[in-house]
C-alpha cells in the first residue's frame, strides 16, 4: 500500500520521448519509488510520440483554453507509466526535438509551452483530477520549474515541493515583461520569487520557492554552491544550502542488463565474460574499425556539446594512434563537433569511427563491445553513461567532476592494492590530463589480469535505483511529516 502520492512533472519521458539522462531517470523512478511504497503519476507534455503511444487514455480535466487554444488533460498509461498527458495540440504537436526547431534554435513560445505545463501542474496538485491529490509535486528542471510558483502564489494549501536539478546549464530565462501573460501575479517579480537578474528565470523559480532541492549526485549538489559551477544560482544555492540534497540516479537494470540485452550481438554477464568479444568484434566491423581483438577499444555514447569534453579527446587522437587504440564515438549536437568527428574519421580509417545521430541500438553494442568508455566532461550533473559501463564491462574512464567522481573507484594504486577500482578518473579535465589517463589505460590494458578484475568490479557494482529510491522516498515521507 502506498502512503504517498506524487505528482511529477517532467519534459521528457523514455521510451516515449528522449533528449538525455533526464528522460531515463523520469522513465525509471516512478517503478523504483513503487517499491518504496511510493506513488507517482507524471505529467507530461502531448507531444505526437507522447499521443501515440497513451493506451485507456480518459479525460481527467475537461478542455479550456490555454494559451490560444483549447487543451484537456488525459489520464493514461503508457509503457506502464501512469501518465497525465497535456493534450494541447497548438503548443505540442510538434514532429522531433521537443525544445528545437528544425533549425537548431529554441521554439520561440517555450516559455508558454512549459508555463502552461506548469500551470496544469497546479490544477492537478489542487486535486482538480478525479480520485488522484498529491501530497507532493515534484518539478524536473526548468521546463517544471514554475509548478512551484504557481502553487505558492495560489494561497489555497498546497502539497509539498520538490524541485530536482538535472543541469544547471539550462535554465530558462525570459523576459520580465511575460510576467502577467504567464499568469504570474506582480508580487512574484522579486528576489524571493521569479526574479532572476532582471527576467523571469523558471530554475530560479523553482529553486527559491520549492520547500526541497535535490540533484543527481553528492559532488554536483556541492559544486553547485560555489561561483565556479554554480552558473549564476550558487548564492541562492548556498542560501537555501540546508534544504539542497544530492541523490544519484540509478539506471533501468532491465533495460540496461548484458545478460538479456536483444540489442546486442552476443549477451554474456560477469561469469560468462569470454563472450563478450564477440560484441567487439561486431562493434569493430559496424563502425569500419580494424578487426583487431588485441586493440584497446574506446567508445563513446554522448550528446555533442562542450559540457561533454569531447574536444579534449580529439586533441588526443594522435596520441591514441600511437598507442593503438581504436575509438568508436556515437553522438549528435553542436555541428562543429560533428564536422570534427566525421574528419577524424576519414583521417584515421580502420583506427577511428564515428556514427553521427540518436541510436538507441548503437548505444547498447557500445557498451558491450568497447572495452572502455570516455566520459571527459567539463561538468556532469550525475552522468547515465558510466553506470551502464559498468554494468556492461566497459572500464568508464571519466573526468573527476560532479556524478562522475561520486561512481567510479579510481584504479590508484591503493585501489589496486585493495582490489577495488572501477576504473580511471582524471582530474582536471584538460587534454594533458586526459591524455596521461589514457596512457594509463593502455598500460593497465597490457595487463590483462588487473584489467578484468576492474572490470569484474564495474559489474558486481550496484548502479541500480534501489538505494537512491530509498532516499527519494525517505526525502518524500519526511517532508509530509513536516507539513
Ligand atoms: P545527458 O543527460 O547530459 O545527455 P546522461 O549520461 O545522464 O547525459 O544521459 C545520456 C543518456 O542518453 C544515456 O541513456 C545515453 O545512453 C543516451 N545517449 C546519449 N547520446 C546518445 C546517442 N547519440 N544515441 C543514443 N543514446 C544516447
Ligand atoms: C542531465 C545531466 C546528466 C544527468 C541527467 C539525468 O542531463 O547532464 O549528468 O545524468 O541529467 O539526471
Amino acid at each position: 500500500m502506498s502512503d504517498v502520492s506524487v505528482l511529477a512533472i517532467v519534459s521528457e519521458i523514455y521510451p516515449l520521448i528522449k533528449t538525455g539522462g533526464l528522460a531515463d531517470v523520469a522513465g525509471a523512478l516512478p517503478a523504483a519509488l513503487a517499491g518504496e511504497g511510493i506513488e507517482v503519476a507524471t505529467l507530461v507534455p502531448g507531444y505526437p510520440a507522447v499521443m501515440a503511444q497513451i493506451e485507456y487514455a480518459e479525460t481527467a480535466i475537461d478542455a479550456k483554453p490555454l494559451y490560444g487554444a483549447p487543451a484537456r488533460v488525459l489520464r493514461g498509461t503508457a509503457a506502464g507509466l501512469d501518465l497525465f498527458v497535456l493534450d494541447a495540440p497548438h503548443l505540442y504537436d510538434r514532429p522531433g526535438n521537443p525544445y528545437l526547431q528544425a533549425d537548431g534554435r529554441d521554439f520561440p513560445d517555450n516559455p508558454f509551452r512549459f508555463a502552461a505545463l506548469c500551470q496544469t501542474g497546479r490544477e492537478l496538485g489542487f486535486g482538480a483530477a478525479p480520485g488522484f491529490l498529491p501530497d507532493i509535486v515534484h518539478a524536473h528542471d526548468w521546463q517544471a520549474g514554475l509548478a512551484a510558483a504557481y502553487l505558492h502564489y495560489d494561497g489555497r494549501e498546497r502539497p509539498g515541493t520538490v524541485a530536482t536539478i538535472h543541469n544547471l546549464a539550462f535554465q530558462g530565462k525570459y523576459p520580465a515583461e511575460l510576467l502577467g501573460a504567464l499568469g504570474l501575479p506582480p508580487q512574484a517579480f522579486s528576489l524571493e520569487g521569479v526574479e532572476y537578474y532582471g527576467t523571469i528565470g523558471f530554475l530560479k523559480a523553482a529553486l527559491a520557492l520549492s520547500d526541497r532541492i535535490t540533484t543527481v549526485s553528492p559532488t554536483y549538489a556541492a559544486e553547485i554552491r560555489t561561483p565556479e559551477h554554480g552558473m549564476g544560482l550558487d548564492g541562492l544555492l548556498r542560501t537555501r544550502a540546508e534544504y539542497v540534497t544530492g541523490i544519484l540516479n540509478g539506471i533501468d537494470d532491465e533495460v540496461w542488463d548484458p545478460s538479456s540485452d536483444p540489442l546486442i550481438t552476443e549477451p554474456y554477464d560477469v561469469e560468462t565474460l569470454a563472450r563478450r568479444p564477440a560484441n567487439k568484434a561486431a562493434l569493430q566491423d559496424k563502425f569500419g574499425l580494424d578487426p583487431d581483438p588485441g586493440a584497446l577499444l574506446l567508445g563513446v555514447v554522448s550528446r555533442l556539446s562542450w559540457q561533454k569534453g569531447l574536444d579534449l579527446l580529439l586533441a588526443n587522437l594522435d596520441l591514441l594512434e600511437r598507442l593503438g587504440v581504436q575509438l568508436a564515438v556515437l553522438g549528435s549536437g553542436e555541428p562543429e563537433l560533428v564536422r570534427q568527428l566525421l574528419e577524424a574519421a576519414e583521417a584515421r580509417p580502420g583506427r577511428v569511427g564515428a556514427v553521427i545521430g540518436y541510436d538507441e541500438a548503437i548505444a547498447h553494442r557500445i557498451q558491450a563491445g568497447a572495452d572502455a568508455i570516455v566520459i571527459p566532461s567539463r561538468f556532469e550533473p550525475c552522468g547515465l553513461t558510466q553506470l551502464c559501463a559498468l554494468r556492461y564491462g566497459a572500464l568508464p574512464i571519466v573526468a573527476r567532476v560532479g556524478g562522475l567522481a561520486d561512481t567510479i573507484i579510481d584504479a590508484n594504486e591503493m585501489a589496486l592494492a585493495s582490489g577495488i577500482g572501477t576504473g580511471l578518473q582524471f582530474s582536471p579535465p584538460t587534454a594533458d590530463m586526459l591524455g596521461a589517463t589514457l596512457e594509463r589505460a593502455a598500460r593497465l590494458w597490457a595487463e590483462p589480469e588487473i584489467w578484468d578484475e576492474l572490470v569484474e568490479n564495474g559489474m558486481m557494482t550496484d548502479v541500480s535505483w534501489r538505494r537512491p529510491a530509498a532516499l527519494y522516498a525517505k526525502l518524500f515521507r519526511d517532508l509530509v511529516r513536516e507539513r
